[in-house]
């Protein structure tokens, strides 16, 4: 079954927002096998965000995801990566729609509530970079 990395950033954490961002994907028919709230250490989220490591707003990235505790998890369902992000909204919340997580309590692109996979392969990448294997449980399959 298909697994995705999602995170609920400082800025969610501060405004209260993990209930209402679970509950989201619990209500959706996804299932929670990870989850843990923590600080990222700076070498952590330098290697989360590698691939912006070019872009001119890569040092308040990194900043701002190790200001505050962050809500990480993993979430399993079927196609959970692609329907995780249109659950999100797009990146920019000027973009998202109302209804999405970041339409709905985000207003600037810095701070978007939420981080969720973009592929399989960075699934694989983010979940292997926050979890440990043994940090992952399995459900018996009831539905
Ligand atoms: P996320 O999905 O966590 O992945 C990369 C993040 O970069 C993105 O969400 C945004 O929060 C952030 N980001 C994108 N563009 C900008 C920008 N122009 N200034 C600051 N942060 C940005």
């Amino acid at each position: 079954m298909e697994k995705t990395f999602l995170m609920v950033k400082p800025d969610g954490v501060q405004r209260n927002l993990i209930g209402e961002i679970v509950a989201r994907f619990e209500k959706k028919g996804f299932q929670l096998v990870g989850g843990k709230l923590m600080s990222i250490p700076k070498e952590l989220a330098e290697q989360h965000y590698g691939e912006h490591k070019e872009r001119p707003f890569f040092g308040e990235l990194v900043d701002f995801i190790t200001s505050g505790p962050v809500f990480a998890m993993v979430w399993e369902g079927e196609n959970v990566i692609a329907t995780a992000r249109q659950m999100m909204g797009a990146t920019n919340p000027k973009d998202s729609a109302p209804g999405t997580i970041r339409g709905d309590f985000a207003a600037t692109v810095g701070k978007n509530i939420i981080h969720g996979s973009d592929s399989p392969e960075s699934a694989e990448r983010e979940i292997g970079l926050f979890f440990k294997q043994d940090e992952l449980v399995e459900y018996t399959k009831l539905m």
